[in-house]
């Protein structure tokens, strides 16, 4: 049997934690895959972390990120950098993920080298390019170019094939998210920031969609502010997002407050298991509002779409915008309501069983080999 050469590229936290559980699977059938990891560096520290947990050694790093990044430098950068990579390594396949800049321009780099491209977690769709920005239109693009849709529900198979992709390129595998979820959550997992909390309801806090950088952000901060400080038995964690631009809008809106704590990003297992144990959720994350219909705690997504109408079908998720009115009405109402509340907690897995990578990996060899 051939042995395929594959190019795994990703360069963000949240595209790590999905691609290195597929990087680990690949690794472990060395006779069917020779695998080689591009991280382009779009994510310092926040990547960092996340190789040293799962103990992945990169092949190649483009080292790209710059404080302030724009759009502008992030694309250009690793275009042009990935470009002497994949024309020494000319894999067989390159994998992309999700919808970053990242993802964007690897996928355009293996396209103009000619260089089949495989999407890991496609087809999620809000139909509107400015929200997420710029995520939808990375995603719609990198859907142009790939050979290898791995759709993570029928609903993302189904938008592929509503924009007429052929139904025999696009697999439902699952979220490889799960897959990493499997292996993070422990029973016997302690922290000093949750014994901090201890016997108070603990709320978890993440933000950073560029769309909601500035006026929405400070709206978002507000109004959890307001809501805690009515409600004495309420404890929040915020392990922030190391863009300057997060940072400075909530220490403005937060600082001064000691019920609520901003600290460094978390390391993904020790946030998972912070997850576990939450009363409940606010963000703007993309993953978390996978991660959370599997644990059945209650998701707050202070924006105004989302691409994953699965967690809110199955009622963990609910889309409550950016007017902090509307957000200081939903998060009092999740708090003062145990019948609302309850109908939320419900564990279910909509984003898949735990096993997406070692699908992924199977179609591979059987589409390369
Ligand atoms: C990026 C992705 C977004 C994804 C998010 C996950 C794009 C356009 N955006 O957005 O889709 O949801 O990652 O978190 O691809 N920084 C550090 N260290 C780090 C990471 C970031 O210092 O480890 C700072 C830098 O100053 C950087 C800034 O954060 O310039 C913004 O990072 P960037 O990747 O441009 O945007 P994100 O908002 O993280
Ligand atoms: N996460 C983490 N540490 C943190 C916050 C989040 O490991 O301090 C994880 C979270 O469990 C999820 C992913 O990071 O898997 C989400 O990343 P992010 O919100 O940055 O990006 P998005 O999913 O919105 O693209």
């Amino acid at each position: 049997m051939k042995r395929m050469k594959v190019v795994l590229i990703f360069g963000t936290r949240p595209e790590a934690i999905k691609m290195c559980p597929l990087v680990r699977e690949l690794k472990s059938r060395p006779a069917e895959f020779e695998t080689i990891v591009c991280v382009t560096g779009q994510h310092r520290e926040m990547l960092d972390q996340v190789l040293d947990v799962f103990g992945i050694v990169t092949d190649h790093d483009l080292h790209v990120m710059k404080p302030g990044q724009t759009l502008f430098d992030i694309t250009s950068d690793v275009l042009l950098k990935i470009k002497a990579v994949l024309e020494d390594e000319r894999p067989d396949c390159a994998l992309v993920h999700g919808d970053t800049t990242t993802s964007f321009a690897a996928a355009l780099a293996a396209f103009y080298l000619q260089i089949p491209v495989g999407h890991v977690e496609a087809g999620l769709r809000t139909r509107n390019l400015y929200s997420p920005w710029p995520e939808e239109f990375n995603r719609q693009a990198v859907d142009v170019i790939s050979q290898w849709h791995f759709a993570p529900t029928e609903t993302s198979r189904q938008n592929l094939l509503d924009e007429a992709k052929p139904a025999d390129r696009i697999f439902v595998t699952g979220n490889t998210g799960i897959d990493a979820l499997r292996h993070t959550v422990r029973e016997d997992y302690s922290h000093p920031e949750l014994d901090w909390a201890e016997g108070s309801r603990l709320i978890l806090i993440t933000a950073h969609r560029r769309e909601n950088l500035g006026e929405p952000m400070h709206r978002m901060f507000r109004a959890i502010r307001r809501v805690m400080e009515e409600r004495p038995g309420t404890k929040a964690i915020y392990p922030i997002h190391m863009n300057p631009q997060v940072r400075r809008a909530a220490h403005e809106e937060l600082d001064g407050f000691d019920r609520l704590r901003i600290i460094d990003p978390l390391e993904v297992v020790d946030f998972h298991n912070f997850m576990a144990r939450s009363h409940l959720i606010l963000t703007d994350s993309g993953g978390i509002q996978e991660e959370a219909p599997s644990l059945g705690k209650p998701v707050l997504v202070m924006r105004d779409t989302t691409e994953r109408p699965e967690g809110v079908a199955a009622g963990t998720l609910r889309l409550v915008g950016t007017d902090e009115d509307v957000i200081y009405r939903e998060f009092s109402r999740l708090l003062d309501d145990p019948a609302e509340y309850a109908a939320m907690s419900h564990a279910s897995n909509p984003y898949g069983d735990g096993h997406a990578s070692e699908r992924i990996a199977d179609i591979l060899a059987k589409e390369l080999g």
